[in-house]
């Protein structure tokens, strides 16, 4: 009989899922081994399970598509982080039902590709006693122990288009442009996104801002004769001795969002500018990913599988210096990774004249 391995994808879905998983079944079939993909994140683990056999004709020609092909959800019974910080367990029964589930199956390693939240959860598996290799997700670039995620870049290259777009438009009509972009506790879509995209001011959760510097910020370009200004702010950013802006989503739950909103609403206050607000939201999680990403995601997806065969289980895949290591899913998920305030990525952005709204 051949030697099984696991594997899904959990969480928000980002470009590059499809690569990791095109790359996990390549390797595994060099090591003739057979791989099972579970439907819909953890979920799949439940009775009745819910997978089907990856193979290389299954994961043939998927690479530069977005999404995921196992599916995936940030809800559920796995679910153990909401939020910065605040962690549940996953109840023991529920722990258990997986735990046949893999062994009826003769799995041997799971792969989860997830995010914090749901290697927070592979890692209450691990200490369960199922073997676990974690794959570092998310577009929103906020793990810890790793350079990158995959995901990243394709939502970078999202904003830096949008902004290009928006230039255009904003310069026609001398205008204000304020675009919200993800980024719940990091900004770090934001600040790559901004700067590649030519943004003027950049908000970012770690950076609390004041509307009058942005408004003076907006009042200095037009003073050196700049025809129009764009602002570039994450969904989680929020003012001095300010909070997040929060909005309903009608099903009891709150989503990020609004700041956008706000901070044209104010910059026109303050300025007089005709202003407008483009939120980009799900756009920067759709589509095709980088070139990058499509590198990157299946360089981790071979990693996975090479960690299964030297029995590294409890740990992840780390993109550093260029090369893929290896880290204990602990170091990953301890934490969120934030734009430091004085980093040099900031300091380059306020080099060329950025602001920060501070
Ligand atoms: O974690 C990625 C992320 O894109 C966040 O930036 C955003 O707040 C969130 O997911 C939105 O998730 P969803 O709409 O799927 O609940």
């Amino acid at each position: 009989m051949k030697r099984r391995i696991g594997v899904l994808t959990s969480g928000g879905d980002c470009p590059g899922l499809n690569a990791v998983l095109r790359g996990v079944v390549r390797a595994a079939t060099n090591l003739d081994w057979e791989v099972i993909g579970f439907h819909d994140g953890f979920e799949g683990l439940l009775p009745p399970a819910q997978w089907e056999a990856l193979d290389f004709r299954r994961t043939a020609g998927i690479m530069h598509l977005g999404g995921t092909i196992l599916g995936t959800t940030n809800k559920g019974h796995f679910i153990v982080k909401v939020g910065e910080g605040s962690r549940t367990h996953v109840p023991p029964e529920v722990l258990e039902k997986a735990r046949a589930t893999l062994s009826e199956l003769r799995i041997e390693g799971l792969i989860v590709i997830g995010g914090d939240g749901s290697l927070t959860t592979a890692l209450q598996l691990q200490e369960s006693g199922i073997p676990v290799v974690g794959v570092p997700k998310t577009i929103d670039n906020d793990l810890e122990a790793t350079a990158m995620t995959f995901g990243f870049d394709s939502a970078v290259a999202c904003v830096a288009d949008a902004l290009d777009r928006l230039h255009t438009t904003a310069t026609s009509h001398k205008r204000v442009m304020v675009i919200e972009v993800m980024g719940r506790h990091a900004g770090w879509i934001a600040l790559y996104g901004g700067l590649a995209g030519g943004g003027d001011v950049i908000l970012l959760p770690e950076i609390p801002f004041d509307h009058e510097k942005v408004a003076e910020a907006v009042r200095r370009r037009d003073a050196s004769g700049c025809l129009s200004t764009l602002i570039v702010v994450a969904e989680g950013a929020c003012e001095k001795e300010g909070h997040e802006h929060v909005r309903a989503t009608g099903s009891g739950e709150y989503t990020l969002g609004g700041v956008g909103e706000i901070v044209a609403r104010e910059v026109a206050r303050h300025t007089g500018k005709e202003t407008r607000t483009c939120v980009l939201g799900h756009l920067q999680r759709g589509g095709a990913p980088t070139t990058l990403d499509r590198i990157l995601g299946t360089r981790f997806g071979v990693a996975a599988v090479e960690l299964i065969a030297e029995g590294k289980f409890g740990h992840m895949v780390s993109y550093q210096n260029y090369q893929i290591l290896s880290v204990p899913i602990a170091d990953a998920v301890h934490r969120i990774k934030l734009v430091s305030a004085d980093s040099q990525m900031v300091q380059t952005c306020r080099a060329v004249g950025i602001s920060f709204g501070d």
